[in-house]
Order: C-alpha cells, then structure tokens, then sequence
C-alpha cells in the first residue's frame, strides 16, 4: 500500500467545534476528519447527534443559531472556514457540491431542472449559455435521466422522488467538485430507488472526495470505504467500512448495526 501524501486529502477537518450561540450549548466540541480523493466517508450516528451540523459547518451554512468556535477546515490544501460570504458562494456550488435529504425543497420550484443547472455551471465555469444547456443534457443522461426536453425543461415537481435525487446529484456534480457532501441522500426515498441512487454516487465519485451523512448505517456501508460513527457530537468509532461490519468496537455501533433492515448490511465500497 503507498503511503498517504498530502496532496491525497482532500477535506481535512481539525478540531471542530461548534455551539450554539445561545446559551453556549456545545453541540460538537471537537471534531477530526480526513477525506482522501476517490473515498467516500461514512459519519453515521443517531439523530441529533450532530451530523447535520458538521455538514453544514464544512459548508459554511451554519444556521443563525449556531457558531463555529474552533478549529479549521482545510479543502484541497486550501484553509475555507475563515472566508467571505462571496467566497463562500464561489466555493459551494463550485469545489463543493451538495445533495440533501429532500430535493423538492432543494430546488426552487419555478425553475426548471435545465435552467437550475445551466444557471450554476454558467456561475463557476466559462460556458455560453448554448454550451452549458449542452453540459446539462449531458449531465442528466449521465444520471440515467433522459437527457429529453422531457427532463431538462421539466419543473421539479414533475418528477419522481428519484429522478429529483438523480437531477440533484447531477446539479452537485456539474462543476466537477472536489468534495461532495451528502446528507442523508436516500432517506426519502423507495428502498430499490434507495440502491440506484447509491450505486449512482459511487460510481460518480472517483477524482474528487465524498462526506455522506446518514443515520442509516447500511446505506453508508452500501457506498462508503470508510466509516466514522457519531454520539453525541464526538466520535466513538472510525475504521474501514468492513471491520467496522465484521468487527465493531462500541455497543453503540452494535445497536446501529442491529437495528438495520436483514441482508442490507453489504459493503458495495471501493477498498
Ligand atoms: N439552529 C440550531 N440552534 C441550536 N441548536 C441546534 C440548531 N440546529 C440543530 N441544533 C441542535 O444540534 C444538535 C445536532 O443536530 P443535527 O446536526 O441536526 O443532528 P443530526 O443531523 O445528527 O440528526 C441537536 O441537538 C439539535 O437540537
Ligand atoms: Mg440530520
């Protein structure tokens, strides 16, 4: 096995705290991450453990209520945490792509799919607007959507819970980013749609890195090469995603494991 580089990391999260402002509630005291390029990691944990905010935090879109009071945030070799709100706008959308639990209202509803993503890839790249609609078509129909007028020209209550999710993962991808965050991305979906989706996500993330956030542990063993398991707003248990499987460490992540739905617990990840 080579030996890890620098330049192999993609997310580097050190020492994150987060708080909330008021009151002074700690709500993740100090968290630790690394992604390598063409890994997705797993950080799964019971609701209200924090997860949702650790993602949001490496965003930058912490909501009001809530602080980031330590730490730092490092993509690409790069320092974030410390940037501009008009930074911030080049960065997400560009460097980082984004795919929520709840795609429908994620999109904005009188938009079109095409005009959604043919407006973000014409704000981070140089594209006319006949070669970004070029880029959109090709996009979706590498998201086995029909790249058809059907689709791109379709608002996004006319599709389907799944097709919304593929468009969504299409529109996090378009800018070729190079950390794509994920939370809780099939939650809403069918279980079968939950599968496709998550077949589709491991094979798009290949140059840059994945964060996805779940509370359901046989979705993130299903994609993810290496998991981080979260109570509480701290870290109990990380590892690859089969020793986690065949060997966990804390009662906590046994309760997780056994709580997931019979024959669902395979590890689709890449190592
Ligand atoms: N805007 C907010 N202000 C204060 N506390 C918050 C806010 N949002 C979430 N929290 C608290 O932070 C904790 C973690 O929430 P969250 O990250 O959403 O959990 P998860 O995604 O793991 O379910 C919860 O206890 C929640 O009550
Ligand atoms: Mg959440």
């Amino acid at each position: 096995m080579s030996a890890v580089t620098h330049s192999d990391i993609a997310l580097d999260v050190n020492g994150l705290r987060l708080e909330a402002v008021e009151g002074g509630c700690v709500l993740v005291p100090s968290l630790d991450l690394q992604i390598r390029r063409g890994e997705i990691l797993g950080l799964v944990g019971e609701s209200g453990s924090g997860k949702t905010l650790t993602c949001f935090g490496i965003a930058g879109l912490l909501p009001t209520g809530v602080r980031m009071t330590a730490g730092e945030i490092i993509l690409d070799g790069q320092r974030i945490d410390n940037r501009s709100e008009k930074e911030w706008r080049a960065i997400r959308g560009g460097q980082i792509g984004m795919i929520f639990q709840d795609p429908l209202s994620s999109f904005n509803p009188v938009k079109t799919i095409g005009s959604i993503l043919i407006e973000s890839a014409r704000r981070h790249q140089n594209l006319s607007k006949a070669e970004a609609r070029a880029l959109a078509i090709d996009i979706l129909k590498s998201m086995h959507l029909p790249g058809s007028s059907a689709c791109v020209d379709a608002y996004p209550h006319q599709l389907s819970g799944g097709q919304r999710q593929r468009a969504m993962i299409g529109l996090a991808l378009i800018n070729n980013p190079a950390l794509l965050l994920a939370d809780e991305p099939t939650t809403a979906l069918d279980p079968t749609v939950q599968l496709q989706i998550l077949a589709l996500m491991r094979r798009k993330v290949s140059n840059s890195a994945g964060l996805m956030v779940t509370h359901d542990i046989a979705a993130a063993a299903a994609i993810c090469d290496r998991l981080v398991v979260m109570l509480e707003g701290q870290i109990i248990e990380e590892g690859p995603t089969r020793t986690i499987l065949s060997a966990p460490q804390h009662d906590f992540t046994r309760q997780l494991l056994a709580a997931a739905p019979i024959g669902t617990l395979t590890h689709g990840g890449g190592q």
